[in-house]
């Protein structure tokens, strides 16, 4: 008879995932408590860098493609397109790649050059998009977006593709609300005072507080952008050109976020944003983008002896061709 040497089992349990989707998700919480020392207050952030393509965006793919497939939106082999930073594309290219549909991304040339490589290396198609004259690369601004936008139309219609449309289809809201939220719920056992988020389309801000404020009203729910391009707290955008990625396009009203939910608005400058990802680093092993910083220096603005919990949505490694890291 065979000896099991390390443990002792009468059944082994069957742990294989069908496939690397079900790797998206389930990410730890961590407190910061190296980085907060001394000051009163428990900031906890989500580890999305850990998702298959490195960012949150993995959780909104899925989602997206898979409420397609059962609303009979995306039919079987069908092109998908999307306008992305970056991160989405990844998240798409991994959920096409395993489902077998051809996936284009559409992409300002002003992102990272990191992510075209990644999207490619899933099988995408990636279309870049010159910046408007006078954008700076790194820099992606609102007027940008529009290009890549009219880009994606146009290939769409051309193709006949679906697009996965993540500023306003309801899985990249249901993805958060059914998941992120409900995780972060789990792992604090519901004692959490306050969110934040830096808003890109929105999606993951929108679904967390409404599941935050479905469980417990109380939980304050705040929105992050750049300083200087608040237009969701109203302000003009007198500087869309800011180096947070991912985010801060200078659009407003978001379809996916509801007013309600927002109890305040948190402004994070391009200086403060990558100090709080280089102290992540340094401090607490933590390996985190632009926006990820910017998510950490605003929780710091509210923690005064609170729980806050935001999200560290990307890895740095998607940076380390810029300037973020020395
Ligand atoms: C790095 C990064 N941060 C923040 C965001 C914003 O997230 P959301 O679109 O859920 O608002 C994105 C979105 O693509 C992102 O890629």
């Amino acid at each position: 008879m065979r000896q099991i040497t390390f443990w002792q089992v009468t059944r082994i349990p069957m742990d294989i995932s069908l496939s690397v989707l079900d790797a998206i998700g389930s990410t730890p919480l961590v407190e910061l408590s190296r980085l907060t020392r001394g000051v009163a207050g428990r900031l906890l952030v989500k580890l999305e860098y850990l998702n298959p393509g490195a960012s949150k965006k993995d959780r909104m793919a899925r989602q997206i493609i898979e409420d397609a497939e059962a609303d009979g939106s995306l039919k079987p082999h069908q092109p998908v397109v999307e306008m992305t930073s970056g991160n989405a594309g990844t998240g798409l290219a991994i959920v096409c790649a395993v489902k077998g549909y051809p996936f284009i991304a559409v992409m300002s040339r002003g992102n990272s050059q990191e992510r075209a490589r990644m999207m490619r290396a899933f099988g995408a198609e990636v279309v870049l998009v010159d910046q408007i004259p006078g954008s700076i690369h790194g820099q992606v601004s609102g007027g940008d977006l529009a290009l890549v936008n009219e880009e994606t139309a146009r290939i769409e219609k051309e193709r006949g593709a679906f697009r996965a449309d993540q500023f306003h289809h309801q899985g990249n809201f249901r993805a958060h609300y059914l998941h992120t939220a409900r995780e972060i719920l789990e792992q604090t056992g519901g004692k959490i005072d306050a969110f934040c988020d830096f808003v890109g389309s929105g999606g993951t801000f929108a679904g967390c507080a409404a599941a935050f404020k479905e469980f417990n009203p109380r939980i304050q729910c705040f929105v992050v952008e750049p300083s200087g391009c608040a237009v969701l707290a109203g302000e003009a955008a007198s500087q869309p050109n800011h180096r947070i990625q991912g985010g801060g396009y200078s659009m407003s009203p978001l379809p996916l976020i509801k007013p309600e939910h927002i109890d305040g608005y948190l402004r994070v400058t391009d200086e403060e944003a990558i100090a709080a990802a280089r102290s992540l680093a340094k401090l607490e092993g933590v390996f985190g983008g632009f926006s990820s910083g910017a998510n950490v220096a605003a929780a710091q603005q509210i923690l005064a002896g609170r729980t806050v919990v935001t999200i560290i949505n990307d890895s740095g490694m998607k940076y380390l061709s810029g300037e973020l890291w020395d």
